[in-house]
């Protein structure tokens, strides 16, 4: 790296569940920025806020196990980035971006910030458009918007995912859009599964998976969103193409306390 910056260092001060203090002498990291166990590198906490002038909270992205009181910790010196291009079509992911497929891992592509303002008013389109799913009864009784935002409520077991993965199939044939799907506290299997019946269908080549699943800690769970949104505004930003993004689901998976 060209432009190489001091290092800062702080000290974990306490952890409580996926809640870590941190104390920093010299220089107070802003909020969002990643941190790293200095010892356990895989231990990443993103900064949530800046409790006075030495002491930042953060929420551990990964299980803290092995993170003890006194231990150093590195400001990575930005934020949580997520990978942008034309290159993670038809790949599978976790929160940090890494490929989660056993395929060969991505190199030499673009990194974005996950923590992007939204487009101003004055960009955004003021027509309203349908949406065409290709699903009569949802385009005839609750047609959904181009541009817009959609949620969908259900029991357990009552076929969400299923009409999610009905739409990916839909908008990927008929409109040569691309489709995000982000799994957030999904049962294990259901993202191979998953994986699986996109590749039967052929929908693989214009479809992303982001997942945080159930195993996976709040933090990530708390996040996971935020990649998967910096991936399809890509596409529709840079490559102009029609995004559906899919998040399923976000029912209280977002209840993550801070005190
Ligand atoms: N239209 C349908 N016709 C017949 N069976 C269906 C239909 N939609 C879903 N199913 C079946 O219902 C089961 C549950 O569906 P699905 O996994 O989509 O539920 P869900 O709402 O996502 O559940 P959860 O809240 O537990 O995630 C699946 O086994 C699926 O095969
Ligand atoms: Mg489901």
């Amino acid at each position: 790296m060209a432009n190489r910056r001091p290092l800062n260092l702080g000290t974990v001060i306490s952890v409580r569940g996926s809640i870590v203090d941190v104390l920093f002498e010299k220089h107070l990291p802003p909020v969002y920025t990643l941190l790293r166990a200095r010892k356990e590198s895989q231990i990443a906490i993103e900064v949530l806020t800046q409790l006075d002038a030495h002491r930042v909270r953060g929420i551990a992205l990964t299980p803290t196990e092995g993170l003890a009181r006194g231990m150093a910790v590195e400001d990575t010196g930005g934020p949580l980035k997520a990978p942008v291009g034309r290159e993670i079509l038809s790949r599978m992911f976790d929160v940090f971006g890494n490929t989660i497929d056993r395929r060969q891992p991505l190199s030499d592509i673009q990194w974005r910030s996950i923590h992007q303002t939204p487009p101003p008013l004055m960009r955004r389109s003021t027509t309203s458009e349908i949406f065409e799913t290709g699903i009569k009864a949802i385009d005839v009784l609750v047609p959904l918007e181009r541009g817009g935002k959609a949620g969908l409520f259900g029991g357990a077991g009552v076929g969400k995912t299923v009409l999610l993965t009905e739409m990916i199939h839909n908008v990927v044939k008929q409109h040569q859009g691309v489709s995000i799907f982000c799994g957030i506290g999904e049962r294990c299997r259901e993202g191979e599964e998953l994986y699986r019946d996109m590749k039967d269908a052929g929908v693989l080549p214009n479809t992303v998976m982001v997942f945080g699943q159930m195993n996976e800690p709040p933090g990530a769970r708390f996040r996971v969103g935020h990649t998967a949104l910096t991936m399809a505004e890509y596409f529709r930003d840079d490559e102009h193409r029609d995004v559906l993004l899919l998040i399923d689901n976000m029912a209280l998976r977002y209840s993550v306390w801070i005190r």
